[in-house]
This record gives structure tokens, sequence and C-alpha cells, in this order.
């Protein structure tokens, strides 16, 4: 805990004079970015929801893509599944964009396709927690409500030497308080962007500039010289490993054989290679030995290995040699993957759920970033073929 809240000494003609100082830098030093050019709700929301785990660099093309789509809540409402997927293809976290179809399901249903303007309101709606609902809250309708994500509490703990560990979600009080202090009821939305811009240009992780920093004067850790003891951070459980075989299986009109996942848990819905979960031992013993024969011909063919139990139901030849490692991290999984190649020249009956698919219509289906990652090594030991 705290012992001191270093927040309450400010006055007001301080907080006042901080909140000109960090308005003026930001106006004069804000990035131009797509969700910046009004204050549509609508644009806020889907930029926040998209900026929660991903870069700002790779969201500006999804974001362009989706208001291309989706232009109005309406559309998002109505679109079918596949497409919505598509639009979040490689984004990651899929659950945020089935959120935020229940949620613009919720507003035209409930506010006539308009984004309420009440905190409690935009916060009741699916996906959209406390830092959304102050991010839309303050940027599109000018509520002062702070928006505190890992980057507001980075700044924020080095402004005031703020200890509580930010991993903890009992912290999050401590940073609403001081937030609610210094927060410019006026200018909120720009204060709240403000503080996002100083957190990823200046305020930086491991090496933040503070020779550049418009609010140095105001800063508690630069005064004491400890900026990079803040924040204070435990660490999190390390993601648990899973192994899986995958297959790239090809047949004679040159297609693969692709699966697609349960309609609920982890990716629903999208499609991949079959995967099959192996132990971690088993995991071993694959890869060391089917990658032994350095010899061998990457395309040599072998007839089946009796030990190889990877889909013993397919007539399918394998490749006696793995095409190489994947590996994936989710929230709370690493992903291990062999992928494996293998040939079949009947084009065996699908399964539910299944197909079979030419690599140049691959772009016509919902791929996870582990998918993409095996088609790139398929392609990586294709090119080997032809050398
Ligand atoms: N990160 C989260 N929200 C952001 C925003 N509105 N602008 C820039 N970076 C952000
Ligand atoms: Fe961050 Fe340094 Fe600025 Fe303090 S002075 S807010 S530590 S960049």
């Amino acid at each position: 805990m705290t012992k001191e809240k270093n927040w309450t000494r400010w006055d007001k003609d301080k907080r006042e004079t901080f909140q000109e100082v960090f308005i003026e830098w930001y106006e004069r030093e804000k990035r131009n970015l797509p969700w910046r050019v009004n204050q549509d709700p609508y644009r806020i929301w889907i930029s926040e929801i998209m900026l929660q785990q991903t870069r700002v660099e790779t969201v500006i093309d999804y974001f362009y893509r989706f208001m291309e789509w989706f232009p109005t809540i309406k559309d998002l409402a109505n679109a079918p599944e596949e497409r919505l997927l598509k639009a979040w293809e490689g984004l990651g976290y899929y659950s945020r964009v089935r959120n935020i179809q229940a949620a613009a399901k919720q507003i035209l249903a409930d506010y006539d396709g308009k984004m309420p303007n009440s905190i409690e309101e935009i916060h009741k709606l699916k996906g959209i927690g406390p830092y959304t609902a102050g991010a839309i809250g303050s940027i599109a309708f000018g509520l002062p409500e702070p928006a505190i994500d890992g980057n507001v509490m980075r700044v924020v703990s080095r402004l005031f030497c703020i200890e509580d560990d930010i991993a903890k979600a009992s912290s999050r009080k401590v940073f609403d308080t001081a937030m609610r202090v210094i927060i410019d009821e006026n200018h909120p939305g720009e204060f709240n962007q403000a503080l996002m811009d100083l957190g990823s240009g200046v305020c930086k992780p491991t090496s933040p500039k503070c020779e550049v920093c418009p609010i140095q004067q105001y800063c508690l850790a630069y005064s004491k010289g400890v900026q990079t003891e803040f924040p204070v951070k435990s660490k999190k459980a390390k993601p648990k490993k899973v192994y899986y075989l995958a297959a790239a299986i090809e047949n004679d009109q040159s297609e693969f054989y692709l699966k697609q996942r349960e309609e609920t848990g982890l990716l629903a819905n999208m499609w991949t290679f079959p995967l099959v979960e192996v132990s971690e031992l088993e995991y071993a013993a694959y890869k060391k030995n089917w990658a032994k024969d350095e010899e061998m011909d990457l395309f040599d063919l072998v007839a089946e290995d009796p030990d190889f139990s990877l889909f013993p139901e397919y007539p399918v030849i394998w490749q006696k040699r793995h095409f190489g490692e994947v590996t994936h991290i989710f929230s709370h999984l690493k992903w291990h993957i062999l992928l494996f190649y293998g040939r079949s020249n009947k084009t065996f009956v699908s399964e539910s759920r299944s197909q079979w698919a030419k690599r140049q219509d691959f772009s016509t289906l919902v791929f996870p970033k582990p998918q993409m990652k095996l088609v790139d090594q398929l392609e990586k030991n294709r090119t080997l073929r032809n050398h």
C-alpha cells in the first residue's frame, strides 16, 4: 500500500497549470489517428477495443477496413459472424469481436442504434469494462471519467510514486482516485489521450524519455531519479504449455484438408489444419525422431510409419521429416505445434466441419494466427523443395 497519497498535495493551482501544460502538449504533439478525426462514439468504441491488446500501427489498417465493411452500428449488428471474424482475422482475442456484435445488438434493441451517453449505460454493454467505458465516455461525450489501462498506470505510478501492484485488481481504485484528482474536467477526452500518447511515446516502460517530457516538473519519480522502479508489478503465471501435431495434407488437386473448430471456446469456428493434442513427451519424441535424417530429401515420401498415429483413419502417405515448429502464445496458453506434411491420392470424404481448399483460396477462410504461421512454415518448406 502507498504510505501517503502524493496527489493530495496538489492544490487547485497546481492541478490547473498541470492540465494546461499537458493539454497544450497534446494539441501540439498528438498523433494523427483515424479514430481521432471526429468524436463518433462508434469509431471510438471500435478503436478502443482493437487497441486493447494490439499496437496502434497494427490497428490502423484493421480499423479502416472495419469501418468500410460495417459503417454503422446497425451494419455491425446484422453482419454474418463469418464476415466479422474475417475483419478481425489476425488481431487475436476473438471474443472481443463476438462481444462487439452482442453489444451492437443491445444498442440497436435498447438505444435505437445510438451509443448511450451515460457512463453507467455504456458500462453495461457486453465487452465494455471500466477502461473502455471511460475512454468512450470521455472522448466521445466529454464525461470526466478516467480510462485506466497499463500505459496510464505506468505514467500515473511514476507521476506520484504509487507503489501499489498494478497486476492486482484492487490497485485500480488507487489509480482511479488519483486520476479523478488530476483529470481536466473541461477536456477529459484530450487529457486521457494525452496520457495514452505520453505513455506510448515518452513515458516508455524501460527507458522513459524524461528529458523531453512535458510533465517532467510535476513528476515525483523523476525528481527522485526512480522512474524505472515504477510501476510495481508482480510477475504473472507463465502460460500453460500445450502440444499439438498439425497435418498439412495435400491431395492430387493441390488442395489441403482443413477443419473448422468447435462453435464455442478458443478460436471458435475458425479453420486450421487438423490438429491433435499430444503429451509433452510424445511431442519431444516426434520432434526428435522425425527430424534426424538430414540426408533425406524433404519431399521423399515414405509409407506410413506404424508409430505415427496422426490420423490413422485417413489414407495419407506422410513425409518422414517434420516441417518445423510453430509456437503461439494466447493469454494463458502457449501452443507448440509440430507441422507434418502428407499426401493423399484419394480425396477422402470430408467429415462435417471440414473441407478441401486450394492454397490460393485460403484467404477466403478465417484463419487464427497459429494457422497463419503454419501456412508460412509450409511455404518455407515448399521453397526448399524448389531449390
Ligand atoms: N491506446 C488506447 N487507446 C488509444 C487511443 N485512443 N489513441 C491512441 N492510443 C491508444
Ligand atoms: Fe514519465 Fe519521465 Fe515524464 Fe515522469 S518525467 S512522466 S517518468 S517520462
